[in-house]
Protein backbone atom coordinates (compact mmCIF):
# COMPACT_ATOMS: atom_id res chain seq x y z
CA UNK A 1 0.00 0.00 0.00
CA UNK A 2 2.78 2.29 1.26
CA UNK A 3 5.49 3.05 -1.03
CA UNK A 4 8.64 2.15 1.90
CA UNK A 5 11.74 3.02 -0.85
CA UNK A 6 13.85 5.23 1.27
CA UNK A 7 13.87 7.78 -2.14
CA UNK A 8 10.10 8.64 -1.71
CA UNK A 9 10.68 9.46 1.56
CA UNK A 10 12.98 12.04 0.96
CA UNK A 11 10.55 13.11 -2.12
CA UNK A 12 7.50 12.62 0.00
CA UNK A 13 8.50 14.04 3.70
CA UNK A 14 9.02 18.03 3.21
CA UNK A 15 11.40 18.09 5.84
CA UNK A 16 13.92 17.07 3.39
CA UNK A 17 13.64 20.40 1.83
CA UNK A 18 16.36 21.82 4.36
CA UNK A 19 18.13 18.47 3.87
CA UNK A 20 20.71 19.45 1.85
CA UNK A 21 21.49 22.72 3.37
CA UNK A 22 22.87 21.53 6.37
CA UNK A 23 24.60 18.12 5.57
CA UNK A 24 27.73 20.00 6.44
CA UNK A 25 26.74 20.45 10.17
CA UNK A 26 28.13 18.54 13.20
CA UNK A 27 25.98 16.29 15.18
CA UNK A 28 28.47 16.86 17.99
CA UNK A 29 27.90 20.59 17.97
CA UNK A 30 24.16 19.90 17.96
CA UNK A 31 24.64 17.52 20.96
CA UNK A 32 26.61 20.30 22.87
CA UNK A 33 24.35 22.75 23.15
CA UNK A 34 20.54 23.77 22.79
CA UNK A 35 20.73 23.92 18.89
CA UNK A 36 19.45 20.53 18.24
CA UNK A 37 15.85 21.71 17.94
CA UNK A 38 17.01 23.14 14.28
CA UNK A 39 15.73 23.47 11.37
CA UNK A 40 15.77 19.74 10.03
CA UNK A 41 14.27 18.97 13.60
CA UNK A 42 11.56 21.45 13.70
CA UNK A 43 10.77 20.89 10.09
CA UNK A 44 10.88 16.88 10.46
CA UNK A 45 8.23 17.51 13.69
CA UNK A 46 5.76 20.24 11.66
CA UNK A 47 5.48 17.17 9.32
CA UNK A 48 4.39 14.57 11.74
CA UNK A 49 2.45 17.01 13.69
CA UNK A 50 -0.05 17.86 10.48
CA UNK A 51 0.60 13.95 9.35
CA UNK A 52 -0.96 12.40 12.24
CA UNK A 53 -2.58 13.03 16.00
CA UNK A 54 0.94 13.50 17.54
CA UNK A 55 1.53 17.15 18.77
CA UNK A 56 3.90 19.28 19.88
CA UNK A 57 2.55 19.48 23.67
CA UNK A 58 3.17 16.01 23.62
CA UNK A 59 6.18 16.10 22.55
CA UNK A 60 7.76 18.73 25.00
CA UNK A 61 5.79 16.61 28.10
CA UNK A 62 7.62 13.78 27.13
CA UNK A 63 11.10 15.52 26.66
CA UNK A 64 10.58 17.34 30.44
CA UNK A 65 9.85 13.91 32.02
CA UNK A 66 12.40 11.89 30.38
CA UNK A 67 15.00 15.24 31.33
CA UNK A 68 13.26 14.30 34.97
CA UNK A 69 14.75 10.51 34.65
CA UNK A 70 17.75 11.62 33.30
CA UNK A 71 18.54 13.66 35.69
CA UNK A 72 17.95 11.57 38.87
CA UNK A 73 19.97 9.24 36.70
CA UNK A 74 23.15 11.60 36.38
CA UNK A 75 23.21 10.99 32.60
CA UNK A 76 26.34 13.14 30.45
CA UNK A 77 25.64 15.71 28.70
CA UNK A 78 25.71 13.79 25.64
CA UNK A 79 23.16 10.94 27.16
CA UNK A 80 20.78 13.57 28.10
CA UNK A 81 21.30 15.50 24.55
CA UNK A 82 20.58 12.03 22.91
CA UNK A 83 17.41 11.22 25.11
CA UNK A 84 16.12 14.97 24.17
CA UNK A 85 16.14 14.28 20.82
CA UNK A 86 14.42 10.34 21.20
CA UNK A 87 11.70 12.20 23.28
CA UNK A 88 11.12 14.48 20.37
CA UNK A 89 11.78 12.17 17.31
CA UNK A 90 10.90 8.62 18.28
CA UNK A 91 7.83 8.37 16.50
CA UNK A 92 8.79 10.58 13.47
CA UNK A 93 8.77 7.04 11.15
CA UNK A 94 5.20 7.81 11.13
CA UNK A 95 5.46 10.33 8.26
CA UNK A 96 6.02 7.50 6.21
CA UNK A 97 2.71 5.33 7.08
CA UNK A 98 -0.59 6.18 4.94
CA UNK A 99 -2.32 9.24 5.88
CA UNK A 100 -5.44 6.98 5.80
CA UNK A 101 -4.35 4.68 8.99
CA UNK A 102 -2.36 7.28 10.77
CA UNK A 103 -6.22 9.59 10.90
CA UNK A 104 -8.68 6.28 10.99
CA UNK A 105 -10.86 7.16 13.88
CA UNK A 106 -11.49 4.07 15.33
CA UNK A 107 -9.96 0.67 15.61
CA UNK A 108 -6.93 -0.58 13.15
CA UNK A 109 -7.49 -4.12 11.16
CA UNK A 110 -4.30 -6.19 11.55
CA UNK A 111 -2.94 -5.00 8.25
CA UNK A 112 -3.43 -1.41 8.81
CA UNK A 113 -1.64 -2.33 12.73
CA UNK A 114 1.77 -4.38 10.80
CA UNK A 115 2.21 -1.57 8.73
CA UNK A 116 2.05 0.74 11.44
CA UNK A 117 4.40 -0.97 13.24
CA UNK A 118 7.03 -0.34 10.95
CA UNK A 119 7.22 3.65 12.04
CA UNK A 120 10.45 2.50 14.63
CA UNK A 121 11.94 0.98 11.23
CA UNK A 122 10.78 3.99 8.95
CA UNK A 123 11.93 6.40 11.63
CA UNK A 124 15.74 4.92 12.29
CA UNK A 125 16.06 5.14 8.27
CA UNK A 126 15.37 8.81 8.06
CA UNK A 127 18.24 9.05 11.32
CA UNK A 128 20.46 7.04 9.85
CA UNK A 129 20.35 9.35 6.50
CA UNK A 130 20.37 12.78 8.45
CA UNK A 131 23.81 12.93 9.87
CA UNK A 132 22.93 15.07 13.30
CA UNK A 133 20.20 12.25 14.10
CA UNK A 134 22.04 9.13 13.13
CA UNK A 135 23.16 9.40 16.59
CA UNK A 136 19.75 8.20 17.50
CA UNK A 137 18.29 5.91 14.85
CA UNK A 138 19.33 2.79 16.76
CA UNK A 139 17.12 4.35 19.53
CA UNK A 140 14.48 5.24 17.32
CA UNK A 141 14.52 1.22 16.04
CA UNK A 142 14.15 0.19 19.16
CA UNK A 143 11.58 2.47 20.85
CA UNK A 144 8.35 0.11 20.96
CA UNK A 145 10.35 -2.86 22.38
CA UNK A 146 9.58 -4.33 25.72
CA UNK A 147 11.19 -5.36 29.19
CA UNK A 148 10.10 -8.45 28.66
CA UNK A 149 11.36 -9.59 25.03
CA UNK A 150 7.44 -9.05 23.38
CA UNK A 151 7.86 -6.03 21.93
CA UNK A 152 9.05 -4.75 18.12
CA UNK A 153 10.27 -5.04 15.72
CA UNK A 154 13.69 -6.94 17.37
CA UNK A 155 12.06 -8.56 19.99
CA UNK A 156 15.21 -6.99 22.73
CA UNK A 157 14.67 -8.17 26.26
CA UNK A 158 15.41 -6.61 29.52
CA UNK A 159 18.73 -4.38 29.00
CA UNK A 160 19.97 -5.53 25.65
CA UNK A 161 17.05 -2.58 25.24
CA UNK A 162 18.57 0.98 25.43
CA UNK A 163 18.18 2.60 28.80
CA UNK A 164 17.14 5.69 27.00
CA UNK A 165 14.36 3.70 25.39
CA UNK A 166 13.48 2.09 28.55
CA UNK A 167 13.22 5.82 30.03
CA UNK A 168 10.90 6.55 26.65
CA UNK A 169 9.17 3.83 27.20
CA UNK A 170 7.44 4.66 30.84
CA UNK A 171 6.93 8.17 30.03
CA UNK A 172 5.03 7.60 26.82
CA UNK A 173 2.77 5.50 28.55
CA UNK A 174 2.41 7.88 31.46
CA UNK A 175 1.47 10.81 28.95
CA UNK A 176 -0.24 8.66 26.71
CA UNK A 177 -2.90 7.98 29.52
CA UNK A 178 -3.03 11.37 31.29
CA UNK A 179 -4.11 13.13 28.02
CA UNK A 180 -7.50 12.74 26.36
CA UNK A 181 -7.43 10.89 23.29
CA UNK A 182 -10.00 11.05 20.39
CA UNK A 183 -11.32 7.61 21.42
CA UNK A 184 -10.82 7.79 25.53
CA UNK A 185 -10.76 10.79 28.22
CA UNK A 186 -7.76 10.54 30.70
CA UNK A 187 -6.90 8.65 33.50
CA UNK A 188 -6.47 10.16 36.88
CA UNK A 189 -2.82 10.37 38.12
CA UNK A 190 -3.50 7.98 40.46
CA UNK A 191 -5.12 5.56 38.23
CA UNK A 192 -2.21 5.64 35.45
CA UNK A 193 0.28 5.17 38.79
CA UNK A 194 -1.42 1.53 39.13
CA UNK A 195 -1.29 0.84 35.48
CA UNK A 196 2.02 1.94 35.49
CA UNK A 197 3.22 -0.48 38.25
CA UNK A 198 1.08 -3.07 36.59
CA UNK A 199 3.28 -2.96 33.74
CA UNK A 200 6.44 -2.86 35.73
CA UNK A 201 8.59 -5.91 34.84
CA UNK A 202 6.24 -6.89 31.66
CA UNK A 203 6.65 -3.75 29.49
CA UNK A 204 8.24 -1.31 31.54
CA UNK A 205 11.84 -1.66 33.06
CA UNK A 206 10.57 -2.02 36.90
CA UNK A 207 13.89 0.24 38.21
CA UNK A 208 13.03 2.86 35.35
CA UNK A 209 9.21 2.74 36.54
CA UNK A 210 10.05 2.95 40.85
CA UNK A 211 12.42 6.01 39.62
CA UNK A 212 10.11 7.61 37.69
CA UNK A 213 7.18 7.07 39.74
CA UNK A 214 8.97 8.98 42.51
CA UNK A 215 9.79 11.65 40.53
CA UNK A 216 5.93 12.10 40.01
CA UNK A 217 5.47 11.82 43.84
CA UNK A 218 7.85 14.50 44.16
CA UNK A 219 5.93 16.81 41.57
CA UNK A 220 2.26 16.20 42.81
CA UNK A 221 3.30 16.60 46.31
CA UNK A 222 1.70 12.70 46.82
CA UNK A 223 2.72 9.58 48.68
CA UNK A 224 6.56 9.89 49.65
CA UNK A 225 9.37 7.31 48.25
CA UNK A 226 8.40 3.61 46.66
CA UNK A 227 10.92 1.45 46.05
CA UNK A 228 11.80 -1.45 44.00
CA UNK A 229 10.84 -4.09 46.86
CA UNK A 230 7.49 -2.01 47.29
CA UNK A 231 6.42 -1.81 43.91
CA UNK A 232 7.18 -5.87 43.42
CA UNK A 233 4.80 -5.84 46.51
CA UNK A 234 1.84 -3.92 45.37
CA UNK A 235 2.47 -6.30 41.97
CA UNK A 236 1.79 -9.33 44.54
CA UNK A 237 -1.33 -7.33 45.90
CA UNK A 238 -2.98 -7.06 42.38
FE1 LIG B 1 6.12 4.91 18.32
Amino acid sequence: MVDTSFPFYILRCSAFCVYTNILTSCHQKLLNGQSYRNAVINTLLATLYEKSNETEEHSNRMEKHCHSIGRALRLSSKEMAELSLLALLHDIGKVGVHLDILQKPGPLTTKEWEEMKRHPEIGSRIAQATPELSVVADLILAHHERWDGTGYPRGLKGEEIPLACRILAVTDAYDAMTNDRAYRAAKSHEETISELLGNAGTQFDPQITALFINILHVEHETDPYMGLEDIQEVRRDR
